[in-house]
């Protein structure tokens, strides 16, 4: 609105009316290109003419566990990266998980006190590999999903601890790497959205008894929860959530973040199967205090255990039976612990049963209990051209 020159006494109050008009007209032209692709309108997820979406994929997750990214590591990765996109794009798909921090080994860069004082040693190369990945992504019609952290396997963990317990420690974070990040990569055709942290529950303590529901995880107990270590409280987990949520709004309004939890156990308010939301926008702001710090979307991974999934798994419900006021994506799965379902059963099942997105787990296909990165590709292929599946993120 500085383009209205308020100073000149002669403008007529048409003059400026139209003014005004040809900016609202221009700034809604630009809305078009600006801020992403992908937004959220209630339960579903949509492109930014309203069409909804259905994100099809696969996790990559990663090529070099942590050492993808900054250091100018990608040129070593990229014809891998180009190679799973490529497979993707071949079998129809349109969206991909990248976990990028993991435990902090390569990115961001930490002082020997455990603050973080930027994304890369102040090279630039940190986002020169990211942006690098996005536009390789762009091309094959991909949105990527960075996923920062990861508590299902603990390593080389003290960095990370330092993040999760310290606020001090998480805010240099939020002001010297993840809000330059976002910047830098929110008009992105190519980004999808962010994903915090992969299965808190890995690495959260249960059996805490707190006063406060979104804080007790005695319901927890015996769930297999805190396998990677009984480390964290649910309140510094949600805390850690909420605060990083909160600043890639205020970088950018319409970003898409979720969570990825490991099971419905924590994530669903369902008393008949003893499970509760932690990842709730009460709990989320209970915690960290940041009002706007409240996921997008819903994301969960779902195996079955000695053949069998669990009663509350998307793969044995629909997506209303869960009464979510926000999209559910089930973000990991695969045949191998799919309960003897096919590949393309699976992906089948999540299209038809109200979910916002299914991605296979992992397209790198480098350990055990995973689907080759062929057998993935064809349950891609079986929603190949289904409506919300072929997403053009350069029509956008
Ligand atoms: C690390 O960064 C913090 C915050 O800027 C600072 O207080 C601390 O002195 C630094 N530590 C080292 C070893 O430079």
């Amino acid at each position: 609105m500085s383009a209205i020159p308020t100073g000149h006494q002669k403008v007529s109050l048409t003059n400026i009316k139209m003014l005004q008009s040809s900016v609202l007209v221009l700034v809604s032209l630009l809305g078009v290109v600006l801020g992403g692709c992908l937004r959220r309108q209630g339960t579903n997820i949509v492109d930014s003419h309203g069409h909804k979406v259905f994100l099809s994929g696969a996790n990559t997750a990663w090529v070099a566990y942590g050492y993808d990214f900054g250091n100018n590591q990608y040129q070593y990765r990229r014809d891998r990266y180009i190679y799973l996109m490529d497979k993707v794009k071949e079998a129809g798909g349109n969206s991909m998980r990248t976990w990028v921090h993991i435990e902090g080994a390569t990115s961001p860069k930490f002082n020997s006190s455990g603050y973080v004082t930027g994304l890369d040693s102040g090279d630039g190369s940190f986002l020169k590999d990211f942006i690098q990945y996005l536009d390789d992504a762009k091309q094959r019609n991909i949105f990527i999903f960075p996923c920062l952290w990861n508590a299902a396997v603990k390593q080389n963990h003290d960095n990370l601890n330092g993040l999760i317990t310290d606020m001090s420690k998480l805010k240099s974070y939020l002001d010297n790497a993840l809000t330059p990040w976002v910047k830098a990569v929110k008009d992105h055709p190519a980004l999808g959205g962010w994903d915090i942290i992969n299965e808190m529950e890995g690495e959260l303590t249960p059996g805490v008894h707190n006063s406060e529901p979104c804080f007790d995880t005695t319901f927890l107990v015996n769930s297999g929860v805190g396998w990677a270590g009984n480390l964290y409280t649910a309140e510094q987990f949600l805390r850690f959530i909420n605060r990083q949520v909160a600043a890639i709004r205020h970088a950018d309004s319409t970003a898409l973040v979720t969570a990825g939890s490991s099971a419905q156990r924590a994530q669903v308010d369902q008393t008949q199967w003893n499970d509760r939301n932690l990842y709730s926008d009460t709990c989320l702001v209970k915690a960290g205090q940041e009002s706007l710090g409240t996921l997008t979307f819903y994301s969960t991974h779902t195996y079955d255990w000695q053949g069998h999934f669990s009663q509350d798994s998307p793969f044995k419900h629909s997506f209303a039976d869960y009464h979510f006021d926000k999209p559910l994506v089930v973000a990991e799965f695969n045949s191998v612990h799919g309960e003897g379902m096919t590949i393309e059963q699976m992906f089948h099942y999540v299209y038809d049963h109200g979910y916002a997105g299914a991605w296979s787990w992992h397209a790198q296909a480098d350990g055990s209990d995973t689907d080759s990165t062929d057998t993935q590709m064809r349950g891609i292929a079986a929603l190949r051209g289904k409506s919300g599946v072929t997403v053009n993120p350069s029509n956008c």
